[in-house]
């Protein structure tokens, strides 16, 4: 049995007040560590957040061959020892984003297999963007026993012209690295513009790459050899999701709360709706303070977008919003077509939610929230799920925490620090401070 989270609602009272510090983006160190690949000499990642999907993404290098050292707040990366390129099944299949290897690794040894990831809760996940690149790359694919074993067909990837039907985040990512190493151009076109991505590019470029166009919809890539970072860190930026997140648990619990380090400009669709929705929001270079106001909370239609537009990664949170605020909107998620089966949760914890189809739910408010005992489904819903037993009255139980911890550092911590009530109970069924002491 997994941990799982003991939290007192608050019965509808904002009672939250301080000061709260965002962490470094998972999904940024997450491909820090496969750039890794990439260099001659070791890289050293800074920021990166102590959670288990960095810890899995470690444990996967190391399994391949590469040394990576503990230092405070990240990994000093060296992966001139790696000796083969056949991604463990075991290993992948918990983690998706250890698809963004495939490419560094196909680019660098000229073969590589995998597993194919298969489907999550959020959707069906599929790959045929990666496999449809690597084959315009000049590899060819077999795929037997549920694995895909690639080859470059000349012994080495030539750069390639790469249209994306879909913006896909890890693919942009992923062809990016792997056009560093293939000789010649690449031009990726319809990519996605995620803030990660550029900041990537930048450390990328700064250790020798040729990369233009990042943070657009067309990026270029003067490929041919491995990088060096002779020294240069990659700083993990603040992770844009938890920003989010903790804006919309401060615009409905907070009486001042104050998001810190992070950084307002990769977050600007979650400030205008939440400005527009009535929240006072106090803006500078790295803060975001999260006021109250004497108005009620108004209700607003989201829809999900790639980026700059409103994340699918704060959907979930969003609709917990909307179950305080005043009026009927609708949830439209966009991009991934099973990411809406957490609102049969919130609907027993007492929220009024008509589901519409697999893309769009009705959300009513404001109603009060009863505490429950719910499963925490994915990293992002567990959050919000977090966020609503915060809200409601009596106390609630989330399980599966393991998805919260993913993603999201000593949450509970961090989020007691400012007023929360939240205790972990471990495994085997002991309090976590308890443990600590013993
Ligand atoms: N798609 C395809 N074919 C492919 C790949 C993707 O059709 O080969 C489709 C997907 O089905 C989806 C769309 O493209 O409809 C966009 O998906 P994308 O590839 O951008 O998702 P991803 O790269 O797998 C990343 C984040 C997700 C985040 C999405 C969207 C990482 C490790 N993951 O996933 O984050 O939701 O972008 O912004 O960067 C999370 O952190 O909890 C998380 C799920």
């Amino acid at each position: 049995m997994d941990d799982y989270f003991r939290v007192k609602g608050f019965g509808g009272q904002r009672k939250l007040r301080g000061r709260i510090t965002v962490s470094g983006a998972k999904n940024s160190a997450l491909k820090a560590l496969a750039a890794g690949i990439l260099f001659e000499d070791p890289i050293v990642l800074q920021n990166v957040p102590q959670i288990a999907d960095i810890e899995r993404t470690v444990a996967l290098l190391t399994s391949l061959g590469a040394d990576i050292m503990s230092l405070p707040g990240g990994y000093a990366v060296d992966t001139a020892k790696i000796g083969t390129s056949e991604i463990p099944s075991e290993i992948a299949r918990k983690i998706r984003a250890s698809i963004v290897m495939t490419g560094p690794l196909l680019a660098r040894f000229g073969e590589v297999s995998f597993p194919h990831p298969g489907g999550c809760v959020i959707g069906s996940r599929p790959v045929d963007l990666f496999l449809d690149g690597f084959e315009r790359m000049g590899a060819e694919i077999h795929y037997r026993d549920d694995r895909y074993t690639i080859s470059a067909r000349k012994g080495k990837l030539c750069g390639a012209r790469i249209f994306f039907k879909n913006q896909t985040v890890t693919g942009t990512e992923t062809f990016m690295m792997t056009a560093v190493l293939a000789e010649g151009f690449t031009i990726l076109r319809n990519a996605a513009c995620e803030p990660e991505i550029e900041h990537l590019a930048n450390f990328l470029n700064a250790s020798g790459a040729d990369i233009k166009g990042a943070g657009t919809h067309t990026i270029t890539i003067r490929g041919g050899r491995r990088l060096r970072a002779n020294g240069i860190p990659f700083v993990t930026p603040p992770d844009r999701i938890e920003t989010g997140s903790f804006l919309v648990l401060a615009a409905l619990l907070g009486r001042e709360v104050v998001i810190d380090q992070c950084d307002p400009s990769h977050v600007e669709s979650v400030i205008a709706y939440l400005e527009a929705a009535g929240v006072p929001l106090s803006v500078l270079d790295a803060t975001i303070t999260v006021g109250v106001s004497d108005k009620p909370l108004r209700s607003l239609d989201v829809k999900t977008h790639e980026y700059p537009g409103f994340p699918t990664d704060l959907q979930a949170p969003m609709a917990v919003f909307l179950t305080q605020a005043v009026g009927e909107a609708m949830v439209f998620e966009t991009i991934f077509e099973g990411r809406l089966a957490y609102a049969e949760e919130l609907r027993r914890m007492g929220a009024s939610i008509i589901p519409l189809d697999q893309h769009r739910i009705l959300v009513k408010g404001p109603t009060p929230l009863r505490g429950r005992e719910v499963e925490s489904p994915d990293l992002r819903a567990g959050l919000a799920f977090l966020i609503a037993a915060m809200i409601a009255e009596g106390e609630s139980v989330i399980r599966n925490v393991y998805n919260i911890d993913r993603g999201h550092e000593r949450i509970e911590e961090r989020l007691n620090a400012v007023g929360a009530d939240i205790v972990r109970v471990k495994a085997h069924g002991v309090v976590a401070e308890e443990v600590v002491a013993a």
